[in-house]
C-alpha cells in the first residue's frame, strides 16, 4: 500500500471514531481525539453527517471546527450559509459576530456583523467584495432610515445576489414592500465593443471570445432568467417583487 493510500486509511478510521463519539454526545472526546491529528477532520465528518441529512450533527461538528480553526475564512462561509439556509438566523449571526473576516494586507475589522453574515450568504450567488457588500447593506439602511421613497432598480443583475444583500437588509430593517426593478440580459455578456479594455489594456472582446459556448452565446456572468428567480426567491422577501426584466 502507498503512503498515500495508508494515510487515507488512517483518516477513514479517524473519521469513523470521530462520527461515533459525536452521535454518543462525546464532543470533547472527538476533539481530544483529532487535536493531535488535524481538527479539519472534525468538519469532513459533519459533511458526511449532511450527506446523509443529519444536520444536527453535522453544526455540532462545524461549530466546534470553527472555534479551533479560527483563521479558516471557508469554514466560517460555509457554516454561515448552512445556518441561514436552516433558517438558524439567530445562530448565524452569532457564528458572523466572531468571524475575523479580515485577511493578511487588508483589514476588515469595521464590517458588521450583519455584512459579514450577508457577505456569507451571498458568496459564489453575488460578485460582490465585502466591501461591496458593506455598502449595499450601507445603502439601503440610509434609504429604509429615512423613508426616502421609490424603488430600487438593479441593471446587470446576474444571480441576484446584490438584489438579495439589499432584500436581506430590508428585511432586517422591517421593510419589505419596496418594489424592485432588475434588468440584465439573463444570457450573459454581450459582445464588448473597441472601448471595453481592462485598466491594463487586456481586450474585454478577447475574454469573452475565449468564453464563448460552442452555441455561439456568451459564457461569460451568465444566469438565466429563471435561475435568477430562483435565488431571489430564496430570500423569502414576498412577493410581488416588482419586475424582472
Ligand atoms: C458582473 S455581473 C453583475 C453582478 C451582480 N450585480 C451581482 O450582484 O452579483 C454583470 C451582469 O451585467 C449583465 N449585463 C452586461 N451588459 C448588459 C447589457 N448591455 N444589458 C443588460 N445586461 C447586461 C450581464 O449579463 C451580467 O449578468
Amino acid at each position: 500500500m502507498s503512503e498515500q493510500d495508508t494515510l487515507a486509511v488512517q483518516i477513514r478510521e479517524l473519521e469513523e471514531k470521530t462520527k461515533k463519539l459525536i452521535v454518543a454526545n462525546k464532543l470533547d472526546e472527538a476533539v481530544a481525539l483529532l487535536m493531535p491529528h488535524h481538527p479539519k477532520v472534525l468538519w469532513n465528518v459533519g459533511e458526511q453527517f449532511l450527506n446523509v441529512g443529519d444536520l444536527a450533527h453535522a453544526f455540532v461538528c462545524w461549530r466546534k471546527a470553527v472555534i479551533l480553526i479560527p483563521d479558516d475564512q471557508y469554514l466560517h462561509i460555509r457554516l454561515i450559509r448552512a445556518l441561514s439556509d436552516a433558517d438558524k438566523r439567530a445562530d448565524a449571526l452569532a457564528v458572523a459576530k466572531n468571524f475575523k473576516m479580515s485577511v493578511p494586507g487588508v483589514d476588515r475589522s469595521d464590517l458588521t456583523t450583519e455584512e459579514k453574515m450577508l457577505y456569507c450568504i451571498t458568496e459564489n450567488i453575488a460578485i460582490v467584495s465585502p466591501e461591496g457588500v458593506a455598502g449595499l447593506v450601507r445603502l439601503t439602511d440610509h434609504v429604509a432610515r429615512y423613508n426616502i421613497p421609490g424603488a430600487f432598480v438593479e441593471c446587470g443583475v446576474y444571480k441576484g445576489g446584490g438584489v438579495a444583500i439589499m432584500m436581506h437588509a430590508l428585511m432586517q430593517r422591517g421593510q419589505s414592500d419596496r418594489e424592485f426593478h432588475l434588468f440584465d440580459t439573463f444570457a450573459g455578456m454581450p459582445v464588448p465593443g473597441e472601448r471595453d479594455v481592462y485598466a491594463d489594456g487586456r481586450s474585454a472582446h478577447e475574454e469573452w471570445a475565449q468564453k464563448l459556448r460552442p452555441d455561439g452565446n456568451s459564457g461569460w456572468v451568465v444566469s438565466t432568467l429563471d435561475d435568477t428567480r430562483r435565488f431571489i426567491k430564496r430570500t423569502g422577501y414576498p412577493p410581488p417583487q416588482g419586475s424582472l426584466r
